[in-house]
C-alpha cells in the first residue's frame, strides 16, 4: 500500500511516500530553523505561517521524488498531535483535502509514537518488547513497548525536555539555535576534564527526568566565571561579552561548559534508559528523536549496551529528527490493525 505521510507538528514541514510501511520512496523535509534562529526557539505564529507557505510544494515534491502520481496514493497518515495547534492544523487540513479528493482512508498519528516506531523502518528485525527513549526538543519520555499497539509511559521530564535544555543552554552561552548540534561540536573540543554539573533525580529509581536545575546550574556557573548577572537579558548580554572578548580562554571555557552540560544530560539519559531496560527485562532499547543524533550519546549508550548485553537501536539522523516517513510507517500499522479515522478528527496539542 502506498501511503502519504504528512508532518507539521513543530518547525518542519514534511511529506513522505512509504510503501507497505517499510520502504521509503521519498522523504521531504523543509526546515524553518532560519526563521526561528534569531528568537532562540520556535515561535508558534511564524511556524504555522511557514507551514501554510510550504505545504503544497512539500507534498508535490514528495510525490514527484517517489516517482508516482498523486492519484496512486492509497491512504494518508498525518500527525494529529502532540504539537503546536496552528502548525498541526495546516498538515491535517492538507491531508484531509487529499483524502477527500482521492476518496482514500486517512489516519491521525501520534507524533511521539511515530518517533518510537521509526526504528523499525531501518531495523525490521527489531523485536518486541523494547524500551524506547524519545528525546527531542519537545519530549523526553521512556516507554515500554509491548507490541505495535501497546505503548506504556514509564517516565517523562518534569520540566524541560532534553533538547529544549540544549537549546536554552546554547542560547545562554551565545551559541545559536538549534543548540544541540552546536553544543555537541563545542564539547568535542574538550578531551580531558570539563566543568561538572549536577545530575537530577538519579536516586530512588524514578524513571522521570528533570533538566531545568541543570540549566540553572550552568547559568550560575556562567555568572561566577564571567561576572554577568543580567538574569532577564542574560543571553544578549553574555553574547555581547563573549564576542567582545573572543579570546582563546573564553572560547575554551565555553567548550568546557558545553561539555560539562552535555555529559550531565547524557549520563542521566543513559542511566535511566538502562535502568528501565533492566527493570522490564527487555533485550532491546530504542533511542529516537532529535537529541538521538548526538554522537556522544550514541557512544555512551553503545558502551552500556555491551556492558548489559542489551541491543541498542538508533534510527539514522534523518529519521531521528522530525520527518514524515515515520508518520506514514506508523499510519500503515494503525490502518492495518485498527482501520481509518473518521474525517472529523481534530488536532490534539497534547496527547
Ligand atoms: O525531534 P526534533 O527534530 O524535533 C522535536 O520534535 O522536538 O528535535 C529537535 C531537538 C532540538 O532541541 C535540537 O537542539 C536537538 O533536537 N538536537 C540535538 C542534536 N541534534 C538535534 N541535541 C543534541 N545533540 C545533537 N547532535
Ligand atoms: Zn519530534
Amino acid at each position: 500500500m502506498l501511503i502519504l505521510g504528512v508532518e507539521t507538528s513543530c518547525d518542519e514541514t514534511a511529506a513522505s511516500i512509504v510503501l507497505d510501511g517499510k520502504s521509503i520512496l521519498s522523504s521531504v523535509v523543509v526546515s524553518q530553523i532560519d526563521d526561528h534562529a534569531r528568537f532562540g526557539g520556535v515561535v508558534p505564529e511564524i511556524a504555522s505561517r511557514r507551514h501554510s507557505e510550504a505545504i503544497t510544494r512539500v507534498l508535490t515534491t514528495a510525490v514527484e521524488k517517489a516517482g508516482i502520481s498523486l492519484t496512486d496514493v492509497e491512504a494518508c497518515g498525518v500527525t494529529r498531535g502532540p504539537g503546536l495547534m496552528g502548525s498541526l492544523l495546516v498538515g491535517i487540513g492538507a491531508a484531509k483535502g487529499i483524502a477527500v479528493a482521492l476518496n482514500i482512508p486517512i489516519v491521525g498519528v501520534n507524533h511521539v509514537h511515530g518517533h518510537l516506531f521509526s526504528a523499525l523502518l531501518e531495523h525490521p528485525d527489531l523485536t518486541f518488547p523494547f524500551v524506547g527513549l524519545v528525546v527531542s526538543g519537545g519530549h523526553t519520555s521512556l516507554y515500554y513497548v509491548a507490541d505495535p499497539l501497546k505503548v506504556e509511559l514509564l517516565g517523562k521530564t518534569r520540566d524541560d525536555a532534553a533538547g529544549e535544555a540544549f537549546d536554552k543552554v546554547a542560547k545562554l552561552l551565545g551559541l545559536g539555535y538549534p543548540g544541540g548540534p552546536i553544543i555537541e561540536q563545542r564539547a568535542r573540543q574538550i578531551i580531558n576534564g570539563s566543568e561538572v554539573f549536577p545530575r537530577a533525580l538519579m536516586d530512588g529509581g524514578t524513571l522521570d527526568f528533570s533538566f531545568s536545575g541543570l540549566k540553572t546550574a550552568v547559568l550560575r556557573r556562567v555568572e561566577t566565571l564571567f561576572g554577568v548577572c543580567h538574569n532577564r537579558h542574560l543571553a544578549g548580554s553574555f553574547h555581547t561579552l563573549v564576542t567582545k572578548t573572543a579570546s582563546v580562554e573564553y572560547s575554551s571555557l565555553i567548550d568546557s561548559l558545553a561539555k560539562g552540560f552535555q555529559d550531565a544530560v547524557i549520563d542521566v539519559l543513559t542511566t535511566k534508559l538502562f535502568l528501565a531496560a533492566q527493570k522490564y527485562g527487555v533485550e532491546n532499547v530504542v533511542i529516537c528523536g532529535g537529541v538521538a543524533c548526538n554522537n556522544a550519546l550514541r557512544q555512551n549508550v553503545l558502551a552500556h549496551s555491551q556492558l548489559h548485553g542489551i541491543r541498542s537501536v538508533f534510527p539514522s539522523p534523518d529519521l531521528c529528527t522530525d520527518n514524515a516517513a515515520m508518520i506514514a510507517a506508523r499510519a500503515e500499522t494503525i490502518l492495518r490493525k485498527l482501520g481509518p479515522d473518521d474525517l472529523n478528527f481534530n488536532a490534539l496539542s497534547r496527547w
